[in-house]
């Protein structure tokens, strides 16, 4: 059987939520990932080093012994945040950045910012201190096209924060789009993107075609087949500038299959399994360990893993929902289908 073996890799952007869903998930992306930047779009959000701190101890005590995991976190950018604050978390070595959520542009981003100007002074004193930024790349305008959410973005925004913080060090999150693609390619190497497997993957009209499907729902949501083939090209490209970042994003199932269901894929349980997936389609299975398990890691100025992790290629059949102790249910990304390799688990 043909088996992949290659150093543990890390996820650069995960969602593990709070109380009993964080306790349910969080084993899903341990078992998977030596470590995890974790997001703080919690409700309310993790705005303060203070709250990083219990929140990363909530994390940790929900990860099981077997499983070690390293959560890193990032401060949730509001337009009231202190210059004092970023202060402390440039101290504090397990917070690697702070999110920019334009406000509205996504699940709980209701506190982020609005008008970027706004953070100007933040941003300076994240330039000086190193401190990363995460950023959530998608205007909120009503008058612009959901699909070019992100483009836009990049040409009013990013561009100019870019031009007036040079050196200050940015992950494009998840990023969708040829446009997004160029531009973390285009610029020097404090620039970097992270990609999901759903983008690799997926097109758009998994969405629509055949019916609407609910669970491949995330923003910044799939985009045309160009779009995916210029990720996929990026991400198998050797380029150290584009790094994995799952996205995973659970919703309790009643919250997706919904009138208005919520944006967020869940892939914690097969993550590893669909990045693969896409690179073995891109016959590119040489680069995934590169991609997984180094560039995130050198971009961060984190030792790279030394622990290995198997994946064979032996198909099973990923199920439509996982159930916690609890009751909670979540459908996973490729639920009721087909999966071509698997981890091996210890
Ligand atoms: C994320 C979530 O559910 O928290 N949803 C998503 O569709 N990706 C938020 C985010 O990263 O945009
Ligand atoms: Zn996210």
């Amino acid at each position: 059987m043909q088996t992949l073996t290659i150093i543990q890799p890390d996820d650069w952007h995960l969602h593990l939520r709070d109380d009993a869903m964080l306790s349910f998930v969080a084993n899903f992306s341990a078992r998977q990932f030596a470590r995890a930047l974790v997001m703080p779009n919690l409700s309310p959000p993790i705005l303060t080093v203070a709250q990083a701190l219990h929140y990363r101890r909530r994390i940790l005590a929900a990860v099981a012994e077997k499983h070690p995991f390293e959560p890193y976190l990032c401060l949730y950018l509001s337009e009231n945040t202190s210059p004092g604050e970023i202060e402390k978390a440039a101290q504090t070595p397990w917070i690697l950045g702070c999110k920019l959520y334009p406000a509205g542009a996504t699940t709980h981003s209701e506190a982020g910012v609005g008008k970027l100007e706004k953070i100007y002074p933040l941003l300076e004193r994240m330039e000086s201190r190193d401190l990363v930024l995460q950023v959530h790349g998608e205007v909120t305008d009503g008058d612009i096209d959901i699909f070019d959410r992100e483009r836009v973005f990049i040409e009013r925004a990013l561009q100019s924060i870019h031009r007036r913080f040079p050196r200050l060090r940015i992950v494009l999150e998840h990023i969708t789009t040829r446009e997004g693609v160029e531009f973390v390619t285009q610029t020097p190497a404090n620039i970097a993107g992270t990609i999901t497997p759903q983008h690799l993957l997926y097109n758009r009209n998994i969405l629509l075609v055949g019916g609407i499907r609910p669970h491949y729902y995330c923003l910044p949501v799939l985009k045309r087949e160009s779009h995916r083939q210029a990720l996929l090209e990026a991400a198998t490209s050797g380029n150290p500038k584009f790094f994995l970042g799952t996205d995973s994003a659970p919703h309790a199932r009643e919250r997706k299959e919904s009138p208005c269901g919520c944006a967020g894929c869940f892939s914690a349980p097969l993550a590893m399994e669909l990045y693969a997936e896409a690179f073995e389609q891109a016959g590119s299975l040489d680069k995934l360990e590169s991609f997984a398990s180094h560039h995130g890691a050198d971009f961060y100025r984190l030792p790279r893993n030394r622990a290995t992790i198997t994946l064979e290629a032996s198909e099973w059949e990923v199920p439509e929902h996982y159930v916690s102790p609890t009751g909670i249910e979540i459908a996973p990304l490729r639920g009721g289908e087909s999966c071509r390799w698997r981890l091996v688990s210890d």
